[in-house]
């Protein structure tokens, strides 16, 4: 007869918090036994893109391998270790071990991308020979409930001569493309995160009933118009002449979207771009737009 194991109800510690991370996400979000089953799935039908790192007869890390299309030079990386392996030998074997299945697959470069809160949880990046590239930003509008007081902005750009209208009917008119045409060298990349802008002012994905133009007298001065982006959510393109910046048009021209999209009943607008890019980050969090943290790109030869 096989006796029970012993059960012995005791203090949590410091020393189970590892353990005790993975027990609450067990029951709450993000949800552990979800993930755990994805994982199993990943892990059987594509096992060149998994490794893991024993320690002692104990995993020690997962390493993960992914090499995306549209960076075809660059073999992206994920490093996770057990809190316990930071440091020492697990981050650097893992890694050379994925480099040399980057270099196999003709991949030259590893590209590694860390939310700048989650950068503690990752082994030392530059001690592995990383460099940063650029940072980025994400987040959007969470427009259920969602509101912004721009009545007395708005009257004061009146007052300037500003006056702003649905852009549906101007959708083919010049003017747009021209407006366009002359900021469009000014979006600030961060490739492969955020590509160039687009040749045209919308690929024909736009929402257009949702846009929104500003004019002074009869000189088109900005555009709001929400287009699909690469990662299938919702975008704004935002332009303001530079002639008629830092008067507050754009954050009138976001809010005008923002209001448009959510009586469409649609509950998010997203929202991304370099951390370079003050202005622009200027009018989203002057709406209330959520910024999460930066991602960091990072890179370094295979
Ligand atoms: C991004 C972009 C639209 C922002 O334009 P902007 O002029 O900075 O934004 P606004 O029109 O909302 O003006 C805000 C400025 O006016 C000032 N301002 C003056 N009166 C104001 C008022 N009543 N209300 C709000 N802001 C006011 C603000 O303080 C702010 O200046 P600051 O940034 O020095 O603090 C513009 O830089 C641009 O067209 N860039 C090129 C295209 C691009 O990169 N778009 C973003 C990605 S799609």
């Amino acid at each position: 007869m096989s006796s029970s194991p012993t059960l012995t109800i005791r203090a949590a510690t410091p020393d189970d918090a590892f353990a005790g991370a993975l027990l609450l996400n067990s029951t709450q979000e993000p949800h552990f036994h979800t993930g755990a089953v994805r994982l199993a799935g990943s892990f059987q039908e594509t096992p060149d893109r998994y490794a893991v790192a024993e320690t002692g007869g104990r995993v020690s890390g997962l390493g993960t391998l992914w090499f995306p299309e549209f960076h075809p030079t660059h073999a992206w990386v994920g490093l996770h270790l057990h809190p316990d392996q930071r440091a020492g030998g697990v981050a650097g074997a893992l890694l050379e071990h994925l480099a040399g299945r980057a270099r196999a697959a003709g991949r030259e470069r590893l590209w590694a991308s860390v939310r700048e809160d989650y950068l503690p949880a990752w082994p030392d990046l530059p001690a592995l020979g990383f460099r940063e590239v650029h940072r980025t930003f994400g987040g959007g509008f969470h427009l259920a409930g969602w509101e912004a007081g721009t009545d007395r902005l708005e009257a004061a750009l009146a007052g300037q001569g500003y006056l702003l209208t649905p852009a549906a009917d101007f959708r083919g008119d010049g003017r747009l493309t021209d407006l366009y045409a002359r900021t469009r060298g000014e979006k600030v990349s961060a490739e492969p995160t955020i590509p160039p802008a687009a040749e045209t002012l919308t690929k024909g994905d736009g929402l257009w009933d949702m846009a929104w133009l500003a004019w002074h007298g009869q000189n088109l001065v900005g555009i709001a118009l929400p287009e699909r982006s690469r990662l299938d959510a919702w975008n704004a393109v935002l332009v303001v002449h530079p002639g008629h910046r830092q008067r507050g048009v754009a954050t009138a021209l976001l809010a005008r979207v923002a209001r448009s999209v959510q009586a469409g009943e649609m509950t998010f607008l997203n929202v991304a771009g370099s951390a370079r890019d003050v202005a622009y980050l200027g009018v989203l969090r002057r709406l209330g737009a959520n910024i999460e943290p930066d991602w960091i790109a990072w890179e370094r030869g295979a």
